[in-house]
């Protein structure tokens, strides 16, 4: 009696977060002016929470994903919450670009496609009636911008999409893109800050930092390598064309190709339910990308790893998307054994507050630093979900019971020691609210 008493004091807290973070058409990610626009993955996220109390405001976090898309179906990360005249606004210039909507400020890059997954999720707590309306009224713009994975980043139609930008992997400061920045892209005055060990000087550009220790966030340096990139794309637009004939470093990125196999799944799944078909050339490249995967298979290090566009080398980094095919679902049970195998592995990715967004014996491995090593709700949702599809239970039962603890012992953070569980990064975060929401009806349910 007292535990449900527990558990249902913390459903009613992970809401209040929700509630605190709400802006009316959108739930910002943390309520405080760190994080005031709305995210792309972020509400889709939310969305999967807020559909087990408030069906209409998670439809309508969806929908206000679209305020943002742009004319060829791109759908940016970052919709502006301030007019354009902001800084925000003149860093991203979506203007620059014809296609970026004229009412609201976007950035020119996307994040990574979990939209049919939030879709679908929705879909389930609605009738069939209902559903099928949902569906309907979502489908064209989900279909455009499928569209546009491939017509974009998928140029030569060899089945991966390419990112353009670290930030499109909702994985900021993943270390293959790090590596390679530094090895490729590092602007000369960038090289010379870090020389001459002047970043210090550089803080005062970052927004962050003002609300989270630093050491808890990318190292300036590494941020100011973000920031030229994303200035290389505004110079060049945002024009594919463009960006794809200079030489920019871009990548096919494991977890975002993992996370558009599911979602091409669910893409399928909607527009059976609404009878609607869907183009035989996208048909085509969903097919090609579920073969495509496998070429990021690694014999050597019995891995998976994202790989550089041009060369298709394979960056040899392993990090939290080196288990995400397991919610591609697309690989065979073999390969997600050898996934498993990873996970339950202490010097790995086996810690005891799973899952690190690094292994944890990797030299970049930092157990409080952003995306170089703390354990995130969502990226352990996903992974939830994909143990249970391919029939590993136990592990998914016992990773989502690790996930409910981690949180009930810290709080709504952003994300979290995987070695003590401590918390890091904001606190009072949306998706981790919405998330452990979900999990925990999930647990009512299986
Ligand atoms: C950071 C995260 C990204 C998230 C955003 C808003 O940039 O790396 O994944 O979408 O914050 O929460």
């Amino acid at each position: 009696m007292e535990t449900k008493q527990t558990e249902l004091d913390f459903i009613e807290a992970a809401k209040t977060v929700l509630t605190m973070n709400d802006k009316g058409a959108y739930t910002a990610p943390v309520s405080s002016s760190m994080y005031p626009h709305q995210w792309l993955w972020d509400s889709c996220f939310i969305a999967i929470g807020l559909r087990h109390y408030d069906i209409e405001k998670a439809k309508l976090e969806i929908l206000s994903l679209f305020r943002g898309q742009w004319a060829n179906g791109m759908l940016p990360n970052m919709i502006l919450s301030d007019d354009k005249n902001s800084r925000n606004a003149k860093i991203w210039r979506s203007w620059v670009n014809p296609n970026a909507p004229d009412d609201v400020g976007t950035s020119g890059i996307t994040q990574p496609p979990v939209l049919a997954e939030a879709i679908v999720r929705i879909g389930q707590k609605l009738s069939k009636p209902e559903r099928r309306t949902w569906y309907k009224t979502i489908f064209p713009a989900l279909l455009a911008y499928h569209e546009w994975l491939y017509a974009e980043r998928d140029p030569y139609g060899e089945g991966l999409v390419l990112l353009v930008h670290p930030w499109e992997t909702g994985l900021d400061n993943t270390p293959p893109w790090m590596h390679e920045l530094k090895d490729h892209q590092m602007p000369l005055w960038i090289q010379a800050i870090d020389k001459l060990k002047l970043s210090s000087l550089f803080h005062f550009f970052r927004n962050d930092t003002k609300f989270v220790p630093a050491e808890e966030r990318m190292g300036t340096i590494d941020a100011l390598a973000l920031y030229s990139t994303q200035r290389r794309l505004r110079r060049k637009n945002y024009d594919i064309k463009r960006i794809l004939t200079r030489t920019q470093f871009t990548i096919e990125d494991i977890s975002f190709n993992s996370m558009l196999i599911r979602a091409n799944q669910h893409l399928v799944e909607i527009a059976k339910f609404i009878r609607e078909d869907l183009p035989g050339s996208l048909l085509e490249s969903m097919k090609r990308t579920e073969r495509a995967l496998e070429q990021l298979w690694d014999p050597y290090a019995s891995q998976y790893f994202s790989r550089e566009f041009v060369s298709h080398r394979l960056l040899k980094q392993p990090t939290i998307g080196t288990l995400m095919p397991l919610y591609a679902g697309s690989i065979t049970k073999e390969r997600a054994k050898q996934l498993v195998k990873l996970l339950e592995d202490s010097q790995l990715f086996g810690t005891h507050y799973p899952i690190p967004s690094v292994p944890v014996n990797n030299e970049y491995f930092s157990p409080k630093r952003y995306w170089q090593g703390p354990s995130w709700v969502n990226t352990n949702w996903l992974i939830i979900d994909g143990l249970k599809r391919y029939g590993f239970r136990d592990h998914a039962e016992a990773l989502r019971e690790s996930t409910v603890d981690m949180v009930k012992q810290s709080g709504f953070y952003e994300y979290f020691s995987p070695l003590d569980g401590k918390p890091s990064g904001a606190p009072n975060f949306s998706w981790t609210a919405a998330l452990i929401i979900d999990l925990l009806a999930d647990k009512d349910n299986s």
